[in-house]
């Protein structure tokens, strides 16, 4: 068995060594409060994480300290309230820069989460630099949250929306990407891993191949951040976003990033306090980044819990929580895998945090079937299409039933799903 693989920008896809248990799973256990709890009579078995994570007691703890402690605007007040809630919200952007190698503080923007990152970046970079007859690439495995945007943005201007197809495995097809690049295509937009099929995407061929053509690109990393290690840096992408709510940290709060020079190309967005220098009737001068890009009161709480969040999961040490997680995948696949009737979708090579799977046609059940007689015994996955709706149309399901894994999750949670689907099956047939 070789060593755990070093840290690199792609730990999420790193060949880790089954055994690697190097992280107390117990302990983490212990940290999350909403896991010890029970479900319609039996102990909670949490395998929801790809739609959101639950938190840790020093995420609630940063959000109770927020509102009975300092719960004051930011950027606005001279008062001591003010500057200390400032100062925590400021705390976090250093956090965010830290955990995901940007080069600079300022192109950390805080955003509600991945979808409007990608609308942000489609209204201003993307009205700005994409026009008639150029070219938008998308996989044909994204979420709907990168499909939308960019239809709408390419309705608007007169470009194309182009998709790169995958295979039954859910592994995308690098030669017909290959083939799809041209100097018209002004950016790839992909998701880094597949939140329906958990399959981890090339991204580094992907980026490098994109630049080759002139393309920028844009990284859509809700369901990569939350199992290891992503440098942008590293990556060498252009704009990289992430949900908050999926790595622990609160809802409504995220990250987009974007090289200062794209961020400042694509200019304002919404208008208010807060993104500007100086406000008259006759003219409107803008401020700086970050401000640019944040107008109003941000998520102030959400902020600082993501801050509190990152330092979390940074302290357990992202190689181990990839190796823990690349045990359960492989434990998970494998008990699944035996059980008759099981189909699983999303097989690729490499793969990060998904089980996804139907029923076979004979005993003619639903996914979401499947989830409720589930959820009678405890066990919560989400069913139905993941807002992947093209990747059930390729398959031809109406949805899957969907186990997503987080670092607090053990083998015994997967032995329990296993019986959970079993026992559904045995109800179903
Ligand atoms: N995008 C989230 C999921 O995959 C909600 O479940």
């Amino acid at each position: 068995m070789s060593a755990p693989a070093p840290a690199t920008a792609t730990a999420v896809v790193a060949d880790v060594p089954t055994q690697a248990l190097t992280l107390d799973i117990d302990a983490i256990r212990a940290q999350i409060p909403a896991l010890h709890q029970q479900v319609n009579g039996r102990p909670l078995v949490y395998l929801d994480n790809g739609a959101t994570s639950l938190k840790p007691q020093v995420v609630i703890d940063a959000l109770l300290d927020y509102y009975t402690g300092c719960c004051a605007n930011v950027h606005r007040g001279v008062h001591s309230l003010s500057q200390r809630a400032t100062t925590l919200l400021e705390q976090a952007r250093v956090t965010v820069q830290q955990h995901i190698g940007a080069p600079e503080l300022a192109e950390c923007i805080f955003v509600r989460g991945v979808t409007e990152g990608i609308n942000l970046i489609a209204q201003t970079w993307g009205a700005r630099h994409i026009g008639a007859g150029d070219e938008v690439l998308i996989s044909a495995m994204e979420h709907h949250s990168n499909i939308v945007p960019w239809q709408v943005l390419c309705d608007r201007v007169g470009a194309t929306l182009k998709v790169i197809p995958f295979d039954e495995s859910g592994t995308l097809d690098m030669a017909a990407f290959t083939a799809l690049l041209s100097p018209k295509t002004k950016l790839v937009s992909v998701g880094h891993v597949s939140n329906a099929l958990g399959t981890v995407h090339p991204v580094e061929r992907i980026i490098a191949a994109a630049h080759a053509v002139g393309a920028k690109v844009l990284i859509d990393g809700a369901q990569a951040i939350p199992h290891g290690r992503v440098d942008v840096s590293e990556l060498g992408c252009d704009f990289y976003v992430f949900s908050g709510h999926k790595v622990y940290a609160p809802t409504g709060i995220g990250v987009l990033w974007g090289r200062r020079e794209l961020l400042e190309a694509g200019g304002h967005w919404h208008g208010g306090g807060d993104m500007i220098r100086r406000v008259t009737f006759e003219e409107t001068t803008y401020a700086e980044l970050p401000g640019l890009l944040e107008a109003g009161t941000p998520h102030i709480a959400g902020i600082i819990g993501l801050g509190a969040a990152l330092t979390w999961f940074n302290e357990l040490g992202l190689d181990a929580v990839a190796a823990h997680e690349q045990d359960l995948l492989a434990y998970g696949t494998q008990l699944l895998s035996e059980i008759d009737g099981v189909r699983m979708i999303g097989t690729a090579a490499n793969k990060a945090g998904v089980l996804g799977f139907v029923l076979d046609d004979h005993i003619g059940a639903h996914p979401s079937d499947v989830g409720m007689l589930l959820d009678q015994q405890g066990i919560a996955v989400r069913t139905g299409h993941h807002c992947a709706e093209p990747v059930m149309d390729q398959f031809g399901v109406p949805g899957t039933v969907r186990a997503s894994l987080a670092v607090y999750n053990n083998r015994a949670d997967l032995d329990a799903l296993a019986a959970g689907v079993r026992k559904a099956i045995g109800m179903l047939s």
